[in-house]
């Protein structure tokens, strides 16, 4: 199965595993191969051991081992087939050791943070008896309001696609045997990033040719990286909600791409078909989900505490039932489930050990991304002496992010991360402005006490509980009298810096021209506090990149890098400055420039562009080199790959790590094309004056696109192909592909 592909199942075990399922199905009746297809959304420890008694197949976990261990038996002693159980649980960032938010590891573009987070919440969760999470989430979205941003990898299909593998693999590890890998589930199938208005749970209409080539990619990418559960999403997909899609959890996710593993249904998600207004009742749900290929229903609605079902035979065909049934039965195989579904409950991880507190830091350290840095600010070397630390952030403990565990590590907080690491540093720390109001005492006292400090840090952000599921934003800037924190202190004349704490892109335009100094911090979890810390004083060197677009007004979205071009692209900006109506409603920029895509009142692009992140070092790269510059399709299609190489060095005085970035733009095609797409990205660690060669190949998955019929094409005719340290740098090449 897809399952065992990546995970090492032997043909012996999957002989012993086919032997297993099929006696059991053979002596199953109706009511309990449906109790196999539920996973009991959250109740209580009791309530989940009638269950269990009844049949159920999987419940979430019951927060420890010994609990785990009950259920377990219950299942295995107390049912006539003695079926173990799936446990699940959202392991998004961490268990007990909480790494960064998934939008802050995008902005490593190292998918290995993410591939070590997964490894070790993985084992953190499975001491516990947790065997099923469900992540990583692998929506691409544009759309910054859409709160369930910050679970995702951001805004680019392929890097979605290689971070969603990169959690695949370390969550399911070499064998899904071993006593520390849980099954991953890519989430939600699909195109639930593109919730009209960013909207959570809002209504997703498509095109076939953007469902493929943006929002399909990541999950082929997933199944390819044998994900052993794929979860539907909550949102109708061109007007059929995902959970009651066959095309798509059918057609495409089973049949074309093979897919052998679970697919779950989001909690409740059946239930709310009703109120999508496609399903009469819960029967009906089901009924039509499981027949378009749901296997397990996430919430309790397939059997009751007595084992009895709403759903007759003639609802659904017992052979697809059967086909679930097997899927799921499989999964706890592969588990190793029959021969041991207990934990020994005296090794149960209750605590980040020294080993994950220090992977937690390292990857806080790579996902920090230093937006400006006027007159090299940061960092404060040498250090300063009197340090004010003012803002919302700066006294606070909130830097876990959504998704966290309630049991999880609490984090410390800036102000103290800084005394630890700066002792010689004085600090005074202030609030300056609460996070949801304005409050003129605290601004007034922040300003006052900045003329008797050196150097100002302003602590900023949106508190987590702004971000993640069911927390779309409207407005994106600074809440409360933050703005007026930095404008005020901006007005001080002090050197200062700011140090953003959000989980999706903020709009910053009413106070960025005012700071010298930006890092952007995320949440970055337990070792947040001391990876920022460590960044002010230069003993970590910043090297993240943005994952997401940073618009500059929330009017802009969806603002995204690999836009069409239009047909009549803008490539002047619009300048409709205050005062000055008559000359900014033409021009004079605007002269020559009227009928073309923009708004009059907003300069043309966003803030931030994707893939922007400086360093305290600076990098340069030599001529890049393209093996070839012509290409016939049919030796692309054959597999021959079109190698590039380039040259970087750090060029400045400080060990640094720059991420290059490999762009497309397929010059003319039948269907109109993105101005860049990202094909390749690595990120390198350069001491100073160190070279090194980069080589990247581009291949027939690379350089073709889906149409609006679901077929891959790739055209002859001119690429251009980009490669640099960022969207605006870099350099170019054409490659021609040739009939
Ligand atoms: C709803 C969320 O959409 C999904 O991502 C999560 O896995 C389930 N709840 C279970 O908690």
């Amino acid at each position: 199965m897809a399952t065992g592909s990546k995970t090492a199942e032997r043909d012996d075990d999957v002989e012993s595993r086919e032997a297993v399922v099929e006696r059991l199905l053979a002596s199953m009746t109706w009511e309990q191969k449906l109790a196999q297809l539920q996973i009991g959304y959250r109740p209580r420890l009791e309530e989940a051991k009638e269950l269990v008694r009844a049949g159920i197949g999987g419940v979430f976990w019951p927060r420890s081992a010994a609990a785990a261990n009950e259920l377990q038996r219950a299942a295995v002693e107390e049912t006539p087939h003695g079926i173990p159980l799936l446990i699940g649980l959202d392991v998004i960032h961490g268990q007990r050791t909480t790494f960064p938010v998934p939008l802050a590891q995008a902005a490593s573009f190292e998918p290995g943070i993410a591939e070590t987070d997964a490894r070790i919440s993985a084992a953190e969760a499975a001491s516990g008896g947790v065997n099923w999470t469900f992540s990583p989430m692998i929506d691409v979205s544009r759309d910054p309001r859409w709160g369930r941003v910050v679970e995702g990898f951001g805004e680019d299909t392929r890097l979605n696609s290689v971070f969603g593998a990169a959690k695949i693999r370390g969550y399911q590890g070499d064998s899904l045997a071993d006593d520390n890998s849980i099954l991953a589930c890519a989430k939600h199938f699909v195109a639930y990033g593109q919730a009209e208005g960013g909207r959570d749970y809002n209504t997703v209409d498509v095109s076939v040719q953007r469902l493929r080539n943006i929002y399909l990619e990541p999950f082929r990418a997933a199944v390819d990286a044998g994900a052993a559960s794929v979860m539907a999403a909550f949102n109708t997909v061109s007007g059929r909600p995902a959970h009651v899609n066959e095309d798509l959890l059918t057609k495409i996710l089973k049949e074309e791409w093979g897919f052998e593993g679970v697919v779950v249904g989001d909690a409740d998600g059946v239930q709310n078909l009703m109120a999508h207004g496609v399903a009469t009742d819960i029967a009906d749900g089901l009924g039509q989900s499981f027949r378009a290929g749901l296997d397990v229903e996430m919430g309790g609605n397939v059997v009751d505490t007595d084992g009895n079902t709403p759903l007759s035979p003639a609802e659904v065909p017992l052979q697809r039932v059967d086909d679930a049934v097997r899927r799921v039965l499989r999964l706890k195989h592969s588990l190793g489930l029959f021969s041991n579904p207990y934990r020994d409950e005296a090794s149960e991880i209750l605590a980040p050990s020294g080993q994950s507190r220090a992977a937690a830091r390292h990857a806080a350290e790579k996902s920090i991304v230093l937006l400006k840095n006027e007159d090299a600010l940061l960092p404060l070397d040498p250090a300063p002496k009197r340090v004010l630390l003012v803002g919302p952030y700066a006294a606070s403990s909130d830097h876990l992010g959504a998704w966290v565990q309630s049991f999880a590590e609490p984090a410390g907080t800036l102000a103290e991360a800084i005394r630890a690491e700066c002792p010689d540093w004085s600090v005074t720390v202030m609030e300056g402005s609460p996070f949801f109001q304005s409050d003129p005492a605290l601004l007034d006292a922040a300003v006052a006490a900045a003329a008797e400090h050196d150097v100002v840090i302003v602590a900023a952000g949106e508190p987590s509980a702004l971000t993640g599921e069911a927390s779309s934003r409207s407005d994106l800037r600074l809440p409360g009298g933050q703005e007026a924190l930095i404008a005020a202190i901006a007005g001080t004349g002090k050197p200062f810096a700011v140090i953003l704490f959000n989980g999706r892109p903020l709009v910053t335009s009413a106070w960025i021209d005012l700071a010298p100094s930006v890092l952007e911090a995320w949440h970055l979890g337990l070792e947040g506090p001391a990876a920022v810390a460590r960044t002010l004083t230069g003993a970590a060197n910043p090297g993240g990149r943005l994952p997401m677009t940073f618009p500059r007004s929330s009017s802009q979205i969806p603002i995204y890098y690999d836009h069409e071009n239009t047909g009549r692209p803008a490539s002047i900006s619009a300048t409709l400055d205050e005062g000055d109506i008559d000359v900014g409603l033409m021009g004079p920029d605007n002269l020559g420039d009227v009928f073309t895509s923009k708004y009059k009142d907003l300069p043309l692009g966003p803030q931030f562009s994707f893939g922007h992140g400086l360093s305290y070092t600076t990098f340069s790269y030599g001529q890049p080199q393209l093996a070839t510059e012509e290409l016939p399709l049919e030796a692309l299609h054959s597999g021959t790959k079109v190698s590039l190489k380039i040259q970087l060095t750090n060029t400045g005085n400080r060990t640094g790590d720059e991420v290059t970035l490999l762009f497309i733009h397929d010059r003319t095609a039948s269907l109109a094309q993105p101005v860049r797409r990202l094909r390749a990205f690595t990120r390198t660690s350069l001491d100073p004056g160190q070279t090194k060669t980069l080589e990247f190949s581009l291949g027939w998955e690379d350089l073709g696109f889906w149409d609006n019929e679901g077929s891959y094409l790739v055209e002859a005719g001119e690429f251009d192909i980009y490669i640099g340290g960022g969207l605006d740098d870099t350099a170019h090449h054409v490659l021609r592909l040739t009939q």
